[in-house]
């Protein structure tokens, strides 16, 4: 087999758990205007949000048209006046304002009936007056006029044509119950909406300002870290918006805004492309079972080949599958660890590993744990392992250097001298 078919055939495998975890759930896409603004950007983003919503995906996409706006403004010689950083929508700018989201709404729903023909069933989009808008009202003397503020989302209506599958186009046009229209920041709207539906995912496509300094995975603690850390104005408001909507979304996404593919990457790939938010546990740590040896097998071996850890047959692996818990991430085993009781209140602790990728996240850390936690359980209160290239993590995990004497005597008689490990003995 060529070796082009070959990474497809195994892009294909990784994939795969994931179309069947994300079908009938629902995902709230950000899209600025920037990602909007060229044709083969936005032919590839409607072709590809087309094939999430054939895979059974709902989809609320929000639409923005910052520099769409700016562009029409120009040509009418008018200019936004600015406030507070955000725009005054006067009268005047008002006609060209809505010209502009229409066309922009225009462009894109040609150019899902034309993904349509790539799709084995017809892409529908449809948009309404599901935000129901109010004024921002007059801020230090400063009057905002038809710049407005979300006020309530008709989120019943919203899942409505979510469930009748259709895809939900929000803009940056919302009304208020006195008929007014307003402008309103569609990035805001995209987080509000996603809680307010109570979306699986928010998806937002955004800037490198936004995210500088983000690392690939952020928990709630280290999102409010990096909140408070961050020098830049600009990404305190992100980060404080996207801290906000985190209490209400699972998993935010954060994309880059001229990767269109990034939204593939990020969903079908166990890493992603961008940096994702996590409010529920992204990983977890359980007892393995026998299906696991496999996923084991495939973690040590490295290790194994390296004699970092000592070899184990698979049949050993299998025997002895209970001794193991592991470390799950998006049903991919990232790490494992053993425990063996001995005579005397003894525990050994075997085989701790982490997948290198994932080193340096406290994940040996979060496995010790839950290997003490199970040996206080089984009234173990001394816990001893061998290492030959470890013995300073786990010194710093709280573990001293003994000698071989001190281990139960079964074990001292299988000490493998060449090997020549170091005895390490922690008491719990
Ligand atoms: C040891 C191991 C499980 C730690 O996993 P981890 O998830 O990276 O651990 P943590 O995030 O809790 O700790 C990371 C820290 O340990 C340090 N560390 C990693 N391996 C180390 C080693 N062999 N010796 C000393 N320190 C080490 C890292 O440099 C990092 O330090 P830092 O925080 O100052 O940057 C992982 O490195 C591993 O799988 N190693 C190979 C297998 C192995 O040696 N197992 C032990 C044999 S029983």
């Amino acid at each position: 087999m060529q070796q082009p078919e070959l990474e497809f055939i195994n892009s294909l495998r990784q994939s795969s758990r994931y179309i069947e975890q994300h079908r009938g759930k629902t995902f709230v896409i950000y899209v600025p205007g920037e990602t909007l603004q060229r044709d083969d950007t936005r032919k590839q983003l409607t072709e590809d949000i087309g094939l999430l919503h054939n895979m059974g995906i709902k989809i609320v996409l929000v639409m923005g048209a910052g520099p769409q706006l700016e562009a029409a403004l120009e040509a009418n010689q008018l200019t936004w006046q600015m406030h507070l950083q955000i725009r005054v929508t006067t009268p005047e700018i008002l006609p060209v304002f809505q010209q502009t989201i229409a066309l922009v709404r225009n462009q894109l729903e040609a150019n899902f009936s034309k993904a349509t023909c790539t799709q084995s069933k017809p892409i529908t989009i449809t948009s309404g007056n599901w935000i129901i808008a109010q004024p921002k009202g007059v801020v230090e003397g400063v009057d905002f006029q038809h710049t407005g503020k979300l006020r309530k989302v008709n989120h019943r209506a919203i899942s409505d044509n979510l469930n009748a599958g259709q895809i939900c186009l929000l803009t940056p046009i919302a009304y208020s119950l006195t008929g007014e229209l307003f402008n309103l920041n569609t990035f805001e709207q995209a987080c509000e909406v996603a809680s307010a539906i109570q979306a699986d995912k928010l998806m937002v496509f955004t800037s490198e300002e936004e995210t500088v300094g983000l690392p690939k995975q952020l928990s709630i603690p280290k999102l409010k870290v990096a909140l408070e850390n961050s020098q830049s104005i600009e990404q305190k408001r992100f980060l404080a918006q996207i801290l906000s909507t985190s209490g209400h979304v699972k998993r935010i996404h954060l994309m880059d805004k001229h990767e269109t593919s990034a939204i593939l990457v990020e969903l079908f790939t166990r890493d992603g492309s961008g940096t994702l938010i996590f409010s529920d546990r992204y990983h977890q740590v359980r007892q393995a079972k026998i299906e696991d040896v496999g996923g084991i097998i495939d973690l040590i071996s490295p290790l194994e080949e390296q004699a970092v850890l000592v070899k184990r047959s698979r049949e050993r692996l299998e025997l002895e599958i209970e001794n193991f818990i592991i470390l799950e991430r998006d049903q991919h085993i990232i790490g494992c660890a053993a425990l063996y009781p001995h005579d005397g209140g003894f525990g050994e602790l075997a085989c701790l590993a982490v997948h290198a990728d994932y080193q340096g996240q406290e994940l040996g850390h979060e496995l010790l744990d839950a290997i003490e936690t199970t040996a206080v359980h089984t009234h173990i209160n001394k816990l001893f392992l061998l290492t030959t290239h470890t013995h300073h993590w786990f010194i710093e995990h709280g573990f001293h250097v003994s000698q071989l004497n001190e281990l139960p005597e079964a074990k001292q008689a299988m000490y493998n001298f060449q090997r020549n490990s170091k005895v390490l003995i922690k008491a719990i």
